[in-house]
């Protein structure tokens, strides 16, 4: 039938997934304020698994106490959470799908009020969204923040996950380094673009020496920052194949920093599919070596056909569309399409009220 293609199995690494349907991650702040999984995140997510997605992210989940971004959010940060995390990855597990973590820093792009100590970043300029100062990180901050994405992983990997995601997008610590905006250092981790992309790169490499050769390992960028002297396609198709060659086995594709907010969470102004010829771009750049994902703005299941028929991109994020109708991927496939609660795009404030609750 017409939307076959997207109910394909589809591998990541070693992972084979039921179809080529992914939930991005999604801060909704139902987390406890240290970082606990609660009843309510279970539910949310365990109603998404049901609703047969092949694979979901976790919302951003703090690998160290200073990477904290919002209040409520998951944490990953501390041996204490694994139970929590075990219970998650059971309760999806038991609906018959996957759960990959996202790990986290949010490094200029939060505050003291939230993390309680203070902010750092690549380089000591305050991100306008939040007006704060980040501290410039010496290069034992930098050992000290690889190393707690490394216990991250190894957490994720002891709570029952079936991959990680490495958030290396939004203008968040991964992408502060990469990008000449954020990145202003004049030693090994900045300047030119292989000394941009050290830190990130000894991040993955850090993670897979934790997880071992066999564990999926994605990564999630923003292709474009969409803010005058920052990162453009060029450079993260380089990047890309700088990934690929550390073993990543998934490009997980957005775009833009707090800077061009509208560019994370494309309004309903914005074309749906705006990611798709970046995602497109990368995945011609690392030959198709690995899937490539792409997200925003999507919920049009024509498009996405099209999308996968193309090469365009191997599987599809729905986030909004998942908020909106937990059940989207089991009413697309049995062609109950007139019973989706269709995804507005934010334009009746959805996100806010989500954010607010
Ligand atoms: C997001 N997004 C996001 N992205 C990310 O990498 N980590 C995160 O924690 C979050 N948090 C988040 C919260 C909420 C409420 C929304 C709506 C979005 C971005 C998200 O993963 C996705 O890229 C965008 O929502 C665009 O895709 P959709 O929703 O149009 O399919």
């Amino acid at each position: 039938a017409k939307y076959d293609k997207l109910f394909e199995t589809v591998k990541i690494g070693s992972m084979v997934l039921k179809n080529r349907f992914i939930q991005p991650p999604m801060v909704v702040n139902y987390c406890s304020s240290d970082g606990h999984v609660t009843d309510r995140y279970i539910a949310y997510i365990r109603a998404r698994a049901k609703g047969g997605v092949g694979m979901i992210v976790t919302e951003a989940t703090y690998v160290h106490s200073s990477g904290k971004g919002f209040i409520n959010e998951l944490g990953i940060y501390k041996d204490e959470l694994i139970p929590g995390l075990k219970k998650l990855t059971a309760a999806v597990h038991e609906e018959g799908g996957k759960i990959a973590v996202q790990l986290y820093h949010g490094g200029r792009q939060t505050s003291s009020a939230t993390t309680g100590m203070p902010i750092m970043a690549p380089s000591p300029i305050p991100c306008p969204f939040v007006g704060e100062m980040p501290k410039e990180m010496t290069e034992e901050d930098i050992r000290e923040i690889v190393e707690a994405y490394g216990e991250g992983a190894r957490r994720a990997k002891d709570a029952g996950f079936d991959a990680v995601e490495i958030h290396g997008a939004h203008g968040y610590l991964i992408n502060q380094f990469l990008s000449p905006y954020s990145n202003k250092r004049s030693d090994e981790y900045g300047g030119s673009l292989i000394n941009r992309a050290r830190f990130p790169l000894a991040v993955v490499q850090k993670v897979r020496e934790i997880v071992g050769p066999d564990f999926p390992v994605q990564y999630r960028m923003s292709a474009e920052e969409y803010v005058e002297g920052g990162l453009t396609v060029e450079d993260t198709k380089a990047f890309s194949i700088m990934l690929v060659d550390n073993s990543v086995n998934a490009i997980h594709v957005s775009g833009g920093v707090y800077e061009s907010a509208a560019y994370i969470l494309p309004p309903a102004a914005i074309p749906q599919g705006v990611y798709v010829n970046n995602a497109a771009a990368i995945r011609e750049a690392i030959g198709a070596k690995v899937p490539v994902i792409v997200a925003a703005r999507l919920k049009n299941p024509d498009m996405m056909v099209e999308i996968v028929e193309a090469g365009k991109a191997d599987m599809i994020s729905i986030g909004r569309t998942l908020l909106a109708d937990p059940e989207f991927p089991n009413k697309l496939k049995t062609g109950k399409l007139e019973d989706i609660r269709k995804c507005t795009g934010c334009n009746q404030g959805c996100v806010d009220r989500l954010l607010a609750a």
